[in-house]
Formats: C-alpha cells, sequence, structure tokens
C-alpha cells in the first residue's frame, strides 16, 4: 500500500509519500481504508525523532484517521465492512490502510463530512479524558483552556460549555480570541498582552477566586503560573509540554488551595482496563458522541490538505496560523 516514509529524521522533507506493508486486521481489529488522517503536534516530534511509538504499534505517523470499514478481523461483532468511521490509532494513519482495534472506533455521523471526522478522535478523547474523567468536569465551573485556538482547545471549549462550565482561554492573537469566543469561551486573554494569572483570580470559580480547572499545553513555563490561577480545590491538567518539562511546583501554594496536579497522555494508554483507550472511547462514544451526531459540537478545520502535502501540513502547525485542526486526504469518499 501507500504509505508515509520517513527518510531518516529531522524537517518536513524526510516524509516522502512512499510505500508500506499492508496492514492485515488481528483478533478482535478492523482494517480501514483510510479517507483522511488527522494531524497532530506528536506527529511533528515523531518525525524529529522525539517521541518514538509505543512498543508493538506501527512506525507510520499518525495518531487519528476517518475511513470506511474494508475487513473485520476474528471476534469482531459491532461492525460491517463498508461502515463509514474514524478511530483512535497509536499510529499509521498516514497510510492507505490501517488496522485498529475494534474499540478504538467511533461512528461517523450521517451528514458529517469524513474529512472533518479525521479531525475528531484525539481532540475528542484527550479532551474528555483530561476534562471530565480525570478533572471532573462540571456545570458552573470556570475552566482555563491554555492555547484556545489548538487543535485540542478548539474542542476543550465546546466540550466545557455544554456541560455548563464558563470557559476562559489564552491564545496569542485577538483574532483567535474571536473565534474562540464564538464557540463558546467568554473570558479572552491575549497572553502577548495580559498575565492570565491576574484575569482568571479576578474571575469567580465554583470554589472561589479563579480556575476550577485548567487545562495546560505549556508545562514548565507556565507551572507555579497555573498554580496561582487555581481556584480553591482546583483541578490542574498537563497534556502538553511546549514550554519545557521541568518546572519548580511550589507545594505550600499548591497545598493551601488544596489543589490537585496531574499529567496524562492518550498514547501510551493500555488498549483496554482502567483507564485504557477503550474504556475512553465507549465514555466518549455514549456521552459526547451524540452532540457531535446533532452537530452540537462541531470539528473545526483549519485546512484540509492532500496527502502528498503533509510537509506542508506540518509546517503549517508548526506556525501559529492555524486554528483547529489540519487533516490530510489519503483518497476521496
Ligand atoms: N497528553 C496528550 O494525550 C495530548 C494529546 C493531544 C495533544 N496534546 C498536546 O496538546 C497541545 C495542543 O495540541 P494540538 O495538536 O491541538 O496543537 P496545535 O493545534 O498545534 O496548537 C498549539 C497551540 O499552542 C498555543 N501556544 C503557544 N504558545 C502559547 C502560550 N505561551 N500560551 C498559550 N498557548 C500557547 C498556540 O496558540 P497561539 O498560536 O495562539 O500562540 C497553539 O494554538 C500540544 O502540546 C500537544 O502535544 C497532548
Amino acid at each position: 500500500m501507500r504509505a508515509m516514509e520517513l527518510n531518516g529524521v529531522g524537517g518536513p522533507e524526510v516524509m516522502e509519500w512512499g510505500k508500506g506493508p499492508d496492514p492485515a486486521p488481528a483478533h478482535g481489529e478492523v482494517l480501514i481504508d483510510v479517507v483522511a488522517a488527522g494531524v497532530n503536534r506528536a506527529d511533528l516530534l515523531q518525525r524529529r525523532g522525539m517521541y518514538p511509538p509505543p512498543a508493538g504499534a506501527s512506525e507510520i505517523l499518525g495518531l487519528e484517521c476517518s475511513g470506511v470499514i474494508a475487513e473485520l478481523g476474528d471476534g469482531v461483532r459491532d461492525w460491517r465492512v463498508g461502515d463509514r468511521v474514524c478511530a483512535l490509532l497509536s499510529g499509521g494513519a498516514y497510510a492507505e490502510r490501517v488496522a485498529v482495534p475494534a474499540t478504538q472506533v467511533l461512528p461517523v455521523p450521517d451528514g458529517l463530512d469524513l474529512a472533518a471526522a479525521a479531525a475528531l478522535p484525539e481532540a475528542a478523547v484527550t479532551v474528555w479524558s483530561n476534562l471530565v474523567m480525570t478533572a471532573g468536569l462540571h456545570a458552573g465551573q470556570l475552566v482555563l483552556i491554555h492555547g484556545g485556538g489548538s487543535g485540542i482547545g478548539t474542542h476543550a471549549i465546546q466540550v466545557a460549555t455544554r456541560r455548563g462550565a464558563r470557559v476562559a482561554v489564552t491564545a496569542g492573537s485577538d483574532e483567535k480570541l474571536a473565534r474562540c469566543a464564538e464557540l463558546g469561551a467568554s473570558v479572552l486573554i491575549n497572553y502577548r498582552e495580559r498575565d492570565f494569572v491576574e484575569v482568571v483570580r479576578a474571575e469567580q470559580g465554583l470554589g472561589g477566586p479563579g480556575a476550577d480547572i485548567i487545562l495546560d499545553i505549556m508545562g514548565a513555563a507556565y507551572l507555579s503560573r497555573n498554580v496561582d490561577a487555581l481556584a480553591p480545590h482546583g483541578h490542574l491538567v498537563v497534556i502538553g509540554m511546549q514550554g519545557g518539562v521541568k518546572g519548580e511546583l511550589n507545594l505550600a501554594a499548591l497545598l493551601g488551595k488544596w489543589g490537585t496536579v496531574h499529567a496524562t497522555n492518550v498514547r501510551n494508554r493500555p488498549a483496554v482496563g482502567t483507564g485504557s483507550k477503550a474504556e475512553i472511547v465507549a465514555q466518549v462514544r455514549g456521552q459526547l458522541w451524540p452532540a457531535i451526531a446533532e452537530g452540537q459540537i462541531v470539528p473545526v478545520v483549519h485546512a484540509e490538505l492532500p496527502i502528498t502535502e503533509a510537509a506542508e501540513a506540518h509546517r503549517l502547525l508548526d506556525g501559529s496560523g492555524t486554528f483547529g485542526k489540519v487533516v490530510l486526504r489519503v483518497r476521496e469518499e
């Protein structure tokens, strides 16, 4: 099959639309004819040799895809050949076909374009597992989402507001903030001009001044300010380390407000069992997917490019001009 090859590690130019081994569905897996692949920051890191796939996962880039089921592995009963789906992967989306556990597959609702659906699995699973399952998101809370215009941020704003929370976002431009407001954010912070701690502490969370939940992508650079911005009983959930991996945690500040710091990732979770991809996907399907089927939560796609232009897609994501996700089209529907 055609698949993305890496000629060594390095810049976007190391990617070449070449050939890869044909996957076959193992027991409990389905084979998907890929229509589109979502692009994630993790792909850029893997291309640079900084984020190797977990043991046993495909070496081919790509953590999410959409497409049509082409074949069922033994033991798969819930899916049919021809179903329009999207899926959370541990790798392998930048290819014509991919095999994935059936428990990581989600149906694409009628009326939703398959290319747009490729933008959903990674954001949906990351946001649901962190905001809802880890931090216990509920109505009335104040949620601070760093990078509101990111692929993750644009989805997180919609999930949090739909569950009745008030959303504060940071972004690097007023244009992005205006678009975050259209998605439901109500406290808009241009991090180049204002200190998010001051702004958020002037707001009231359920626990008191500050944010009840912070979804963080900056890691070390924001660690102490995030703790300062937490409301009493608040949860800081770190999912990205764009500002470095090692920071100093002021335990007295955290302890004084009975706060919690979490740090999680999706890719290395087990396929099944407690805290697994299967468990999260099942919750996403049961509790989030109806809102997607009804169009109340929408995939935000900044650009769709052909897979042969993957290098340009990576350059786009590496810049700061994107709002939402970038997807790569592998074949027409
Ligand atoms: N742990 C997990 O399982 C998991 C899963 C998926 C993604 N992630 C992480 O989540 C993050 C977002 O991923 P993505 O694919 O959605 O990335 P993306 O679309 O490329 O977005 C990156 C964002 O970072 C923002 N940013 C840069 N500097 C900032 C600052 N100082 N303060 C606030 N925001 C800043 C940018 O906003 P401006 O352009 O406005 O500056 C941009 O929107 C990444 O760090 C990724 O690694 C983690």
